[in-house]
């Protein structure tokens, strides 16, 4: 599994780090399997696994039942769990019980907390208590409706300084890792070579230190809108549709289950209830 240590030394080596979102056992396994660096058990499971309109109504319970499974999939990968909305912007003794709550029963390793330098008190109470921190400025999903839409952020000089200073105070109070969303490759590029702390991009271009997409997108699961950054790397939501369309037509036919789905008995127990008649 790899370490804290690990993903500073990945960032000065320039070695990119494979962060990628996974819901549950399966997911997490493969994403094990394939060698991704860090499993994001992200709260957009409120949205491609739970149906949702938004990350808002995903609850504390929702995170830990699923970071469970992931940790059960994916026992030597390094897990971030999301911290849901409202379950630590009231106080750092709220954000301190509830990540606290995720490490002991979700088993992750780390948490990550959408906002800038309004949470920086959080960040710091976490770290201090030994809970490692992934931050998330830019496009903050949890809090989409203040802004007024799923939109770039940090177009204007004035944002994009916003978004540095929000980085550096986040890197200050102890954050390990920095989720980058929706900005300007420009302004990606800048706030990662200022801070010493890894950035994780997704949709802010290539020059941060690594990328994250969610699991339903990478695998073109999730059909219901495509942001421009997303890469559909499969179409296995095409892929599954046909394949259960297949199955539902050959019950229908009587072709499924065929012989070698079926098992049978020996003649000598045949005749033991039917007899020689
Ligand atoms: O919830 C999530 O999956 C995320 C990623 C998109 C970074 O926060």
């Amino acid at each position: 599994m790899k370490t804290l240590n690990d993903f500073l030394r990945m960032k000065k080596d320039g070695e990119k780090i494979v962060m990628l979102t996974a819901y549950d056992y399966p997911s997490a396994r493969l994403a094990e399997e394939a060698g991704v660096d860090v499993v994001l058990v992200g709260d957009s499971l409120g949205m491609v696994v739970l149906g949702y309109d938004s990350t808002v109504p995903v609850t504390m319970a929702d995170m830990i039942h699923h970071s469970r499974a992931v940790r059960r999939g994916a026992g030597k990968t390094f897990v971030v769990t999301d911290m849901p909305f409202l379950s630590y912007q009231i106080s750092p003794a709220q954000a301190l019980e509830n990540a606290g709550r995720l490490v002991q029963e979700g088993g992750c390793e780390a948490v990550k907390v959408e906002g800038g330098e309004e949470i920086a008190a959080q960040v710091r109470a976490l770290t201090r208590a030994g809970i490692p921190v992934c931050a998330h400025v830019g496009l903050t999903p949890q809090s989409a409706t203040a802004l007024s839409g799923y939109k770039v952020q940090g177009r204007t000089a004035e944002a994009a300084n916003k978004l540095l200073r929000d980085a550096l105070a986040l890197e200050e109070a102890g954050a390990f890792m920095i989720v980058l969303e929706c900005i300007p490759v420009q302004v990606a590029q800048l706030v990662t070579g200022r801070l010493s702390i890894p950035t994780i991009g997704i949709g802010a271009g290539a020059a941060c230190d690594g990328q994250v997409l969610v699991w339903h997108d990478t695998l073109g699961m999730f059909d219901r809108f495509t942001p421009k950054f997303v890469k559909k790397f499969e179409t296995l939501g095409v892929k599954a549709k046909d394949a259960v369309g297949a199955y539902a037509r050959e019950v229908r036919e009587g072709t499924f289950p065929g012989p070698e789905h079926t098992f049978t008995m020996n003649e000598a127990e045949l005749k033991r209830i039917y007899g020689d008649g």
